[in-house]
């Protein structure tokens, strides 16, 4: 077995219980499981939980100061509790309510198959010892089935043992300890939870209108199986040095919105034969394949650097567990990892994460983009909301596609997320060809966010202005013209202006109003300094007193207010330096080097979104040394914990920029119109790199050393190559 497809504790940085529980958590788009201990003493540590995408609950927000239009309600994912540990009692002994010795003795989480094995040995208060052993994963042909296998062997006796799993539903722990992180959950939720029969349970939020099925399963080698819903109960004897398996299944559904007890009922059914059917090899044997699949398309070979190819592993591991793949959900800020960001999606699945998916998993990325055209309605809505008579505003973050940010100025007002989600559609279409969907679902989305543009921006003078708005950077608020959503929205125009005209949908009296104020787009720009502004009075603030802050005051939005970060020049995060790295060919190498410069010394990189971008500007600027510097931290960020807060979940969106590092930046993957050029921008530290995309259902296959590049077509079709020098490709698409 490859040991850069095993994550082990010694892989990590730090072996806090919450911290182990984010890293190793097992996700399958619709159920995300952190993995706490298996055996819970009387005294707990950690934060275990279980997650469902789009299973959220809701309650008004209550704002000292209210304004018209302010998002009304919080939606914050529902944490249900462990699924996976076992309550165990031997001779009135009960492993929860005593303190046994429990030592883990292994602890591995397979990345090649999804499957996370753990061994323990425990010792009762009356000194029996036993070994526990754990095979546990989410199945991806049911997603709703959660397996887990645990093996029981006696080491020193022979008798009777109580197995009881048991669903304990109990209080969330974020926020608990008395620090109040903004990036960490605020709420609380409280479940009804009703028994509908032996075998399921039905849990409802209190205010969502949603709920989930529970049922659970457990087998035995003498075949005889327990099913229940909370708790099932196995009494198994065991022999000395004798493993007793006992397979447990926990079916956990699909939100339901209705309390029809007709839909319920046959939810129930289609559940209860779904779970009455399951046999362990079987699952076993379809998990090595589908994970099997998953590599074959999405791997990253990385030679010479075995903890760093780890590291990318684990990256695009988390990535591919923890995407929505139903069209109604999408990709938390944590995935399914942890309750950080509550669980909403932000422009991070667009910008930072579609990408990968697009070029190497395109069923994924069409499903996570349906899921915005799921959520269009409540854009229009919410464009309405906002006195604008026709278009759509997404919302900043949400789960149901609502606005949840209770601070606007850096939640509403970042609008750039509606030509973000522009942007991703187009970048589906190009690498894809998926023309259809784009017709069918994608064009409403991208004529509606163009509408938006058109109403909000205004015509000063000869140019079209976007006024009162906040850019990626959120230490720079409520601006004019901020560069980056000046050019995005510029680019969702046009491409509503090709669709429009390739489609015939349109009139063309709106259709060139687009093209108009596209043309007109205000680029804030300065002249003297020859750099491009983030907005139009980022330059007149006083830069940051770099010198003077104590690194312990970082990140910045935990020590200071809001008032005295705004007015410096102090970036959060890669912004005007986005867009250049999204459209290269409208900027000159030296115009990214000038700017790269003047924005690297003004960023904090609080945001674990900034670094991957400063990783690919310095690979297409030939930094190499700085390339290699920030792909370091953006590759281990989690693995190091780096933010220090991978205990709330898993940074998602780094996690894409990793990959966007290494594609983007050192196989300097560039995409327009109907070319992807390729060009090798290796570090030394790399001795070589070899991964494969998807374009227009065609596998191509990268590899690159120190000397060359070669790119090479598996199945060739629509697809031609052409080497332009001997670390320059250009694919073109006919
Ligand atoms: C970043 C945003 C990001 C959000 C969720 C914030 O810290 O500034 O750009 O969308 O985190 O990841």
């Amino acid at each position: 077995m490859n040991s850069e497809y095993l994550l082990t504790l010694n892989d990590l940085n730090n072996q806090s219980p919450e911290y182990i529980e984010t890293l190793f958590a097992l996700s399958n788009g619709h159920l995300g499981i952190r993995t706490s201990s298996v055996v819970k003493g009387k005294t707990t540590h950690g934060n275990p939980g279980t997650f469902i995408n789009g299973f959220y609950d809701t309650h008004p927000i209550v704002y000292g100061e209210w304004a018209y239009g302010y998002a009304k309600n919080h939606q914050t994912i529902v944490k249900l509790p462990d699924i996976r540990s076992l309550i165990i009692e031997i001779d009135g002994e009960k492993s929860n309510e005593t303190d046994w010795l429990v030592e883990q003795t292994d602890f591995q989480l397979n990345m090649k198959t999804g499957m996370l094995e753990e061994r323990y040995e425990i010792e009762t208060l009356q000194g029996k010892k036993f070994t526990l052993s754990l095979c546990s994963f989410l199945s991806y042909s049911h997603s709703e089935i959660s397996i887990f296998q645990y093996t029981i062997e006696a080491l020193n006796f022979s008798g009777e043992m109580m197995i009881t799993k048991n669903i304990a539903f109990q209080e969330s722990k974020a926020n608990d300890e008395g620090t109040i992180d903004p990036r960490v959950a605020s709420s609380k939720s409280k479940l009804g939870i009703k028994q509908l029969n032996n075998e399921w349970l039905e849990v409802r939020t209190e205010f969502s209108g949603q709920a989930i099925l529970i049922s659970q399963l457990m087998e035995t080698t003498d075949g005889a199986n327990e099913i229940g819903c909370q708790s099932v109960s196995k009494r198994v004897f065991v022999r000395e040095n004798q493993a007793v398996i006992l397979t447990n299944y926990v079916v956990l559904s699909k939100p339901l919105t209705t309390d029809n007890c007709h839909v319920i009922e046959t939810e129930k059914n289609k559940l209860t034969e779904v779970r009455n059917s399951l046999k362990f090899d079987q699952l076993v044997e379809e998990q090595v394949q589908h994970f099997s699949e998953f590599w074959q398309a999405s791997d990253i070979e990385i030679t010479g650097d075995p903890i760093l190819q780890k590291g990318i592993r684990f990256n695009v591991f988390h990535l591919y567990q923890n995407a929505g793949r139903d069209g109604l959900t999408n990709f938390a800020a944590k995935g399914l990892t942890g309750e950080g960001y509550e669980g909403h999606y932000f422009w991070d699945t667009e910008m930072y994460i579609l990408p990968f998916f697009i070029y190497t998993q395109p069923k994924i990325a069409k499903q996570l983009l349906t899921y915005r055209v799921s959520i269009l309605p409540k854009a229009q809505e919410r464009a309405k909301e906002l006195a604008q008579e026709s278009g759509a505003l997404f919302a900043w973050r949400t789960i149901n596609g609502e606005e949840a940010s209770a601070y606007y100025p850096a939640g509403t007002a970042q609008v750039h997320i509606n030509a973000d989600i522009a942007y991703a559609f187009q970048l589906y279409e190009r690498v894809t060809g998926d023309h259809q969907f784009i017709a069918e679902s994608g064009a409403e989305v991208i004529f509606e966010t163009a509408r938006f543009w058109l109403n909000y921006g205004s015509w000063i003078g000869a140019e079209f202005c976007i006024n009162g708005v906040t850019g990626p950077d959120e230490y720079t608020a409520l601006v004019n013209n901020n560069y980056y959503t000046n050019k995005m929205a510029q680019n969702n125009l046009s491409y509503a202006v090709t669709l429009a005209q390739r489609l015939n949908s349109v009139k063309e009296e709106e259709w060139s109003a687009w093209q108009e104020a596209a043309e007109g787009m205000k680029l804030p720009y300065d002249h003297e300094q020859q750099l491009i502004k983030q907005d139009d009075t980022f330059f007149e603030k006083a830069k940051w007193p770099f010198a003077e802050t104590p690194k312990e005051n970082y990140p910045l939005l935990l020590h200071y207010h809001p008032m005295i970060i705004y007015k410096h020049q102090v970036c959060k995060q890669a912004d005007a330096l986005l867009a250049e790295m999204l459209f290269p060919q409208d900027y000159s190498m030296e115009q990214i080097q000038r700017d790269y410069q003047f924005y690297e010394d003004v960023t904090t990189h609080d945001s674990s979104l900034s670094r991957s971008i400063f990783s690919i500007l310095a690979s297409r600027t030939k930094q190499l040394d700085k390339a290699y510097s920030y792909f370091m931290d953006t590759a281990l960020m989690d693995l190091t914990d780096l933010q220090g807060n991978a205990k709330d979940g898993i940074h998602a969106a780094n996690m894409g920029g990793s990959w966007l590092s290494i594609i983007y930046g050192f196989a300097g993957l560039t995409s327009a119109g109907q070319t992807i050029q390729i060009e090798n921008h290796l570090p030394k530290e790399i001795e070589a790199l070899a991964f494969k995309l998807t374009i227009h259902g065609t596998p191509v296959k990268v590899q690159m050393d120190q000397q060359e590049l070669n790119v090479t077509l598996l199945e060739s079709n629509e697809l031609s190559i052409k080497q332009v020098t001997k670390n320059k490709v250009i694919i073109v698409i006919h």
